[in-house]
């Protein structure tokens, strides 16, 4: 088990269908102590119905600062210091993700860009006194930074910064001897896609196109996300590495 005694910060559990949580099991799996991160008490009473009585939950909604400050000083007390970190947190408002890209608001994009990039850079600031050497730092990100999936829209610009954001946080963090890589995954039904217009093809299309036409799992993407914030991934720094079954290729 190459996580045991590592404490691992998990950010972005709404529902057992969400990322964070084929993370958060796979980090279990592994030994990992988890300390979860939701958003409002509503994701509270989501998480607590998963979370071991053990787990530490903590409000953290990162469009305040003061949130983000509170949570991780919490963090410190309970815990001291921290050997990782799952950032699984987007989004946008559901009038962004459809039709044309030109037509997005001023403030549509702003919360966008907040929420699912800006984040990163808030969290990995707040988590930086803590991390222990040989600590990693993961991010979910999406092919829509890189390709114009239809809808997708203003999600794919803050992809895009936030794939930005990892490579220059793993400069920084690399002087620390933390690693700060993203997994873009592949499509997967969860509360967050649901946002965006014609989710249901987007996945139906991503799951043909991945190598044997079942798509990629959360567990798939979790596996991959505790090895990326263990130190067996030391040398992979500041890169995307696609989780989605191969839809990418082609
Ligand atoms: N589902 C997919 O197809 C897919 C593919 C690639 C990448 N991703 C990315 O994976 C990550 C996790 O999303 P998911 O698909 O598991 O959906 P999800 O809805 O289960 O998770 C999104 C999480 O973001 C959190 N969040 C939103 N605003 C927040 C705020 N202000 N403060 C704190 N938390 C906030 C929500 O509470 C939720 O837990 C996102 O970054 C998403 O873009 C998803």
């Amino acid at each position: 088990m190459y996580l045991e005694n590592k404490k691992i910060v998990v950010m972005g559990v709404a529902n057992n269908k969400s990322i964070a949580w084929g993370c958060a099991k796979a980090m279990k799996a592994q030994g990992a102590t988890l300390i979860y991160t939701y958003q409002n008490e509503r994701m509270e009473k989501q998480l607590a119905k998963l979370a071991s009585p053990e787990d530490l939950l903590i409000e953290c909604d990162v469009v305040s600062d003061e949130s983000i400050r509170r949570a991780f000083a919490t963090i410190e007390a309970r815990f001291g210091k921290i050997d990782g970190l799952v950032h699984a947190i987007a989004y946008s408002k559901k009038e962004e993700l459809s039709g044309n890209i030109s037509d997005v608001t001023r403030e549509g994009y702003a919360l966008a860009q907040d929420i699912s990039a800006y984040s990163l850079l808030a969290v990995a600031k707040a988590a930086k006194p803590l991390f222990n050497k040989g600590a990693g730092l993961v991010t979910l990100s999406y092919m829509g930074s890189e390709r114009a999936i239809p809808n997708y829209n203003v999600m794919g610009i803050a992809k895009a910064a936030l794939e930005s954001a990892v490579r220059y946080l793993a400069v920084e963090f690399g002087k620390i001897a933390v690693h700060v890589n993203a997994i873009s995954a592949g499509a997967i039904k969860t509360l967050a896609v649901s946002g965006v217009d014609g989710y249901k093809s987007l996945i139906k299309e991503s799951d043909s196109r991945t190598v044997d036409g079942e798509g990629v799992t959360i567990d798939e993407v979790g596996e991959i996300a505790a090895f990326l914030v263990s130190p067996l991934a030391s040398g992979i720094v500041g890169d995307v590495i696609y989780v989605d079954k191969g839809v990418h290729l082609t």
